[in-house]
């Protein structure tokens, strides 16, 4: 049995039907179904009688102890987080509830399951923590990427939250020997991204005729990875990766924000071009920079490639395209992912005067009473 924490939000829905898919064993998902917490996400292994949905909090040390002593888990992969950096400019206290004190809580109750095993169950016992390249704060245009031996400077409140976690991942194997693993990956993208992150925001305001914002001058560099080809990546480190050592996961896909963004107008352009035959680009849009913002992640992966032998598969031109044309035929999913609290936000965020894609709110209700049957169900 594995515990995946955060298994209803992009990566960890991707993670699920990824362990669900590769491996014969059962998967605990907790997730306390916050705005980025989606159901749907996880409809194609709903049936699959080896995923147990929890709705949690990891900062609920009573409720994750019953969770551990009911469903013994041989893993913790902990990936609940607040993860929007622009949200943690506006309002930090959520992320260092659940970012630090959430993995606090979870490291506190898994370290005292874990003394309680017996010594073989101990020693193939891991909590592993996903973490990000945003820890290791913002690189010069010349740096060379970071690697596992960079030190940590992270910038934003959400960056912060996710260093302190590490931190806390650390000193539990230092102090009481638990065998952590921790990842620090670049930026994903994929199907079921919350329409928050710059990738499909962008593909959304693209589609609605609205501006598509481009903070700052566009000269910010992120390097991207396909969603599956991280999900894989956790499943080598949590199979191989040695206790106490971190690995970094990226692609070696430096894309500033500017060509990215042009890069997906080109192909919209082609999927599903303008009535008026114009291309998207016409609605790139240059707005105020995010406070802080980080100029440029690069990552050094050599590590995992040398000691677990991955690499990634998708190429960025054939995962940016298989993921344009995924929010073209799903746009139901986008609909009801479309909830009050994103449209409040989207309002905050780029001025209330603008138009987003209009949820129904039932995307959150179905949502819930599905919760409700896969509960009685189990
Ligand atoms: P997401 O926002 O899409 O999903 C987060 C999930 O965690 C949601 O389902 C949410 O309901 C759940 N959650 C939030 N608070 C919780 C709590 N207190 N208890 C239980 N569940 C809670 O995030 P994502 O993009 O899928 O990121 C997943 C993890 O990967 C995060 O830890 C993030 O820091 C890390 N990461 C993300 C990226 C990226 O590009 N998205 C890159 C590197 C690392
Ligand atoms: O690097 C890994 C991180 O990547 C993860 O740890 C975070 O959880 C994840 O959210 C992501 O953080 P970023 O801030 O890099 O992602 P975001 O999609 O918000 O922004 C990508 C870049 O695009 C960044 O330089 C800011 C810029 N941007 C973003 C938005 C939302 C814009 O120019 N316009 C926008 O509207």
């Amino acid at each position: 049995m594995i515990l995946v924490t955060g298994g209803a939000g992009f990566i960890g829905s991707s993670l699920v039907r990824h362990l669900l898919r590769t491996l014969d064993e059962p998967v605990v998902n907790l997730d306390k179904l916050t705005y980025a917490g989606n159901l749907q996400n996880l409809a194609s292994v709903w049936a699959d009688r080896r995923h147990v949905f929890v709705h949690g909090d990891i900062a609920d040390g009573a409720l994750i102890a019953g969770v551990f002593a009911e469903h013994q888990p041989r893993a913790v992969l902990n990936l609940a987080a607040e993860s929007h950096v622009d949200r943690s400019i506006r309002d930090p206290d959520s992320f260092v509830q659940t970012n630090v004190v959430g993995t606090f809580r979870l490291l506190e109750t898994a370290h005292a399951y874990w003394a309680a095993l017996p010594r073989e169950r101990q020693d193939r016992f891991r909590f592993l923590q996903v973490s990000t390249d945003e820890v290791y704060g913002s690189l010069d245009s010349a740096a060379p990427p970071a690697s596992e031996s960079s030190p940590y400077a992270p910038n934003s409140p959400y960056a912060a939250s996710k260093a302190a976690a590490d931190h806390l991942v650390r000193s539990f194997h230092r102090t009481y020997g638990l065998p952590v693993v921790t990842t620090n990956c670049s930026n994903n993208y994929g199907p079921y991204q919350f329409p928050e992150k710059l990738i499909p925001l962008a593909i959304h305001r693209a589609l609605a005729g609205e501006a598509i914002p481009v903070y700052g001058d566009g000269g910010n560099v992120r390097d991207w990875l396909y969603v599956d080809d991280h999900c894989e990546a956790i499943a080598r480190v949590l199979a191989g990766g040695r206790p106490g050592e971190t690995y970094n996961i990226g692609a070696t896909n430096e894309v500033a924000n500017i060509a990215l963004v042009k890069l997906l107008c080109g192909i919209l352009d082609e999927e599903r071009p303008r009535r008026d035959g114009a291309s998207y680009a016409q609605q790139i849009t240059f707005v105020t920079d995010r406070p802080g913002h980080d100029r440029r992640y690069a990552l050094d992966a050599g590590k995992i490639g040398r000691e677990l032998g991955w690499t990634p598969r998708e190429s960025f031109a054939t995962g940016l395209r298989k993921t344009v044309r995924w929010y073209l035929d799903d746009q139901d999913w986008v609909k009801n992912v479309t909830t009050g609290a994103y449209r409040d936000w989207i309002a905050r965020q780029y001025g209330a005067s603008a138009d987003h894609p209009q949820g129904d709110h039932s995307g959150r209700r179905n949502g819930n009473a599905a919760l409700s049957a896969h509960q009685g169900r189990i």
